[in-house]
Order: C-alpha cells, then structure tokens, then sequence
C-alpha cells in the first residue's frame, strides 16, 4: 500500500529552531519528528512511501532514513521546490500513487492510540470512491481545519480552514487518504488569501462531489500537530511519559514494520548490531532480551 509524507514548508512558526534544521527533523524525545507519521503510515499497512520537502532539506531527511531497506520498505523522495500548499503535495502525490488510493500525512503531525493502525487499515478497507478525512475533538480549533457534521449520520455540514471562534469544535487532523480523482479537482483550485492552494479547497471539491467521507477519532486517542513550540514539548513529555512507564516505544518505523511484517527479524537483528548504544536502540534491544 502506498503512503505520503509531506514534510517540506518553511517552518518559521519554530525559528530559529529551524533555521538550520528541518522542523520534520527536530527531535520529539528520542527521535526525529518524522518517525512519527512514518510509523503511523507502516501501522496502516504502507510499505511504500514518498517524502515529499524542500530542495534543502530533502537530501538530510534522506540521508536519516535511506532507501528504506533498515524499515523493510520503500522509501523515494520529491522536491516541492516552493511550500506553494498542501493540495499541492497531494497533486504531486496522486502520479506516485498511480490511480491507487494512497494516505496522505503531514510530517509534523502525531498519532497514538489504542489499535490506532488496525483501525485504519479496517476505514481504508471500507473506504469505497473518494476522499477521507478524520475529525478529532479540540477546545480550541483555530489552528486547524474544522468540521462541522450531523451528530447521527456524520454527514459533513461545513469545512472550513482556521475559524475566528475559539469555541471547542471537531479538527481535522493531517491524515487523509485520497484517491484518483485529486488531481482532477485540484485543476480547479485557486491560491487562497495567504497565497496557498489549499487542502480544505481541494476537500471541499470532493464534497461538492458527494464524495467526502469522515471519521471520528475516539477519546483515548492522542493526536498533535507539532508545529509550535507548546506542542513540541507536550508532545515529547507525552511520548516520555508513556514509554518510561509502560516500556514500550512510540513512533519506532523498525517496530511497526516488525509488526507489519515487512521486516524480518533476522534482518532487523543485524540491523541492530551496527547500531550505537544510545537510549532509542537499546530500548529496541531490550525487545529481544
Ligand atoms: O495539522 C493539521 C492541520 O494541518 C489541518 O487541520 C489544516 O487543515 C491544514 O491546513 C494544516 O494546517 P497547518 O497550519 O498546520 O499547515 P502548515 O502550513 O503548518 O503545513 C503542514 C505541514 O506541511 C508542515 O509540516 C509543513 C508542510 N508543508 C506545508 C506547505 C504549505 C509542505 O511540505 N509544503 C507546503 O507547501
């Protein structure tokens, strides 16, 4: 199954940060932001990837995480030469996806939860035609794309990107799965006031299609878009948190891939033995002592 990471913008919101680094480089806890929605799209069934970034920073996001072969999947890059919009990155997508449905996440966005990749491989599996998104429960949605939606039927009412009101409202977070027909709507798109072609824009093309789909995450679910500061730090206290007391690892590629099945555990083993001691591998070492 086929999967995109957009890890590409300016991100000036984290400067200077980010002056230097990539924001999808910088570390949450132990690890680099982007094995985050990496292993979230292996937990979904993906096995083969696109990174999408900057010319800059293209080259230092595939220098961390090669051809793919150490995850036991395929990994190819593209260069968006300006952060023109994330409807741009899904039309750059659609001819690495072929006409296949493909996922489609933000390389500053995180995902945990219970069963959190068996539940998307069972939405991909009753996905039929179109476009699908994901609405999580925030106090705030200012940030974000928001929902509006029929309680019972979840028939979507209103779609819009960044409201006023900081009344608590449903978000749609960056994970959305797509399928042939985006480049066909996103021909009809038009930059927005701040100059970008927009993903709401492109949704809302497939709304107007009767073809938009959601899905609610349930409570007990984390989601974050690691975009600022405050949600950095939240977001490393959280994977912290969670892996020192249960002993577990969150966000590991070479996990999710164990379990996926697309790396073999005489392949990973090796793997490890030429890697360093240092808190993320040995924490994957004391999997098979
Ligand atoms: O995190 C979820 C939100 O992400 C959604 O709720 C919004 O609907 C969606 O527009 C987006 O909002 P952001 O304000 O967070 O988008 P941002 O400009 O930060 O871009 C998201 C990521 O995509 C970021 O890691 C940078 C990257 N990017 C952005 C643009 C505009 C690109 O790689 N290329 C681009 O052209």
């Amino acid at each position: 199954m086929k999967g995109v990471i957009l890890a590409g913008g300016s991100g000036t919101r984290l400067r200077p940060l980010t002056s230097v680094v990539s924001k999808q480089l910088l570390p949450v806890f132990d690890k680099p932001m982007i094995y985050y929605p990496l292993s979230t799209l292996i937990h979904a069934g993906v096995n083969d990837v696109l990174i999408i970034s900057t010319p800059v920073d293209t080259p230092r996001i595939e220098s961390l995480l090669g051809d793919g072969k150490d995850f036991g999947i395929k990994i190819t890059y593209l260069i968006q030469e300006r952060p023109e919009g994330l409807a741009q990155g899904v039309n750059m997508a659609s001819n690495f996806a072929e006409g296949e449905k493909f996922w489609f996440i933000l390389g500053d966005n995180f995902f945990h939860g219970p069963a959190f990749g068996v539940n998307l491989r069972l939405v991909s599996d009753n996905h039929g035609e179109g476009a699908l998104i994901f609405a999580y429960r925030v106090m705030d949605p200012r940030a974000y794309g928001v929902v509006t939606f029929d309680d019972k039927t979840e028939k979507i009412i209103d779609l819009i990107e960044k409201p006023d009101s900081d009344s608590p409202g449903w978000a749609v977070p960056g994970l959305y799965r797509f399928d042939s027909n985006a480049q066909e709507h996103f021909k009809k798109l038009k930059p927005s006031k701040r100059g970008e072609l927009e993903i709401i824009d492109l949704l809302n093309e497939y709304r107007k299609n009767n073809s938009l789909t959601m899905t609610r995450i349930s409570r007990g679910n984390a989601w974050f878009d690691l975009g600022s500061i405050e949600s950095l730090q939240i977001g490393a206290q959280f994977v912290q948190a969670i892996q020192s007391r249960q002993g577990q690892l969150i966000g590991s590629p070479e996990e999710a891939s164990l379990r996926a099945g697309f790396l073999k555990e005489v392949d990973f083993l090796k793997y490890l033995e030429s890697q360093p001691n240092s808190t993320y591998y040995e924490f994957l070492r004391s999997y098979f002592i």
